[in-house]
């Protein structure tokens, strides 16, 4: 997964190793990029799994914007900003070939995936018979919680077996899916090894086998790298961050929520961004999407 970026005319694909267009982006303009980035002028970085360089367009909103709260004030700063912040749900639904209404922004990846997982739990609880299946690889933020889960409910973990190349394996998903199995949690690109697991074929295999099982991608290392459909992918939710390879501030996530997670599901914990409190007792949540 490693890009071509150094040492190569300009403009240069975005292809990796074996000439496949990772990003779908056609050229990049690599000398253009990076006089955009002022830390290119003092670092060879390459980290980007981690935390990127930021561009300095990105860097410098941020000094703008933290300048304007401390002259005017937090909510009066947010408010001129707020075309420009809608415009944050338009774009990333535009790289994930969605629609805003199916984005949420967070954080962090892992805020977004819990904020995944506790709606699930929330809505339709963990059982001592319900199975949860897991990539070998899994991030361990991600599965901290579900062993919490997994203590407090008797439902099982299981780890999905790695092909012989060390992505997850689908025939041995294909043997463990079964009506028992109520969610199944992928790693996109493990952060450790940079593979790309096929998420997609995953997504068919467990549509397949039982369509009630929840799909959960941690895309965490793969968007901003590679072009990803959600839609396309299958999954219920992806969970990403910001300061990867989308080269954004750190502090920040989004997660993607299928047409059946928004119709089914219970954001939990719901706040004023995803509920209302209507009188003593009751409350609503927010409707983003019409049932499915
Ligand atoms: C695969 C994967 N998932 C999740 C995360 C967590 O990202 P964040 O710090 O935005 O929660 C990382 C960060 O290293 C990661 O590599």
């Amino acid at each position: 997964m490693f890009t071509f970026t150094v040492n190569s005319p300009s403009p240069t694909p975005a292809f990796d190793l074996l000439g496949v267009d990772l990003l779908g982006v056609g050229q990049l303009d690599v000398d253009q990029l990076r006089a955009d980035t002022r830390g290119c002028s003092e670092v060879i970085h390459l980290n980007n799994a981690g935390s990127a360089l930021a561009p300095a367009i990105v860097v410098d909103t941020m000094v703008d914007f933290l300048r304007q709260e401390e002259m005017q004030g937090g909510y009066e700063a947010h408010a001129e900003a707020q075309d420009r912040l809608d415009n944050v749900y338009t774009s990333i639904a535009t790289l994930l070939a969605t629609e805003p209404t199916h984005i949420a922004l967070t954080e962090s990846a892992t805020s977004s995936w819990d904020r995944a997982f506790a709606s699930i739990a929330f809505t339709e609880p963990f059982t001592s018979k319900s199975r949860i299946l897991v990539s070998s690889s899994e991030y361990a933020s991600n599965v901290l919680p579900i062993m919490q889960i997994v203590k407090r409910t008797g439902a099982t973990l299981e780890f999905i077996a790695d092909s012989p190349e060390g992505v997850t394996d689908l025939d041995s998903l294909e043997k463990l899916m079964d009506e028992s199995v109520a969610l199944v949690a992928i790693n996109h690109c493990p952060s450790q090894n940079g593979l790309i697991n096929d998420v997609a074929g995953i997504g068919e295999i467990i549509r397949s086998t039982n369509p009630n099982t929840w799909y959960l991608v941690d895309a965490c290392q793969s968007v901003g790298q590679l072009s990803v459909d959600a839609p396309a992918i299958g999954a219920d939710f992806l969970s990403v961050t910001g300061r990867k390879f989308m080269r954004g501030p750190r502090g920040t996530g989004f997660l993607y929520c299928s047409s059946r997670a928004l119709a089914e599901l219970e954001p939990f914990p719901l706040d004023l961004h995803g509920g209302h409190w209507d009188s003593a007792l009751h409350y609503s949540v927010r409707q983003w999407c019409p049932p499915i």
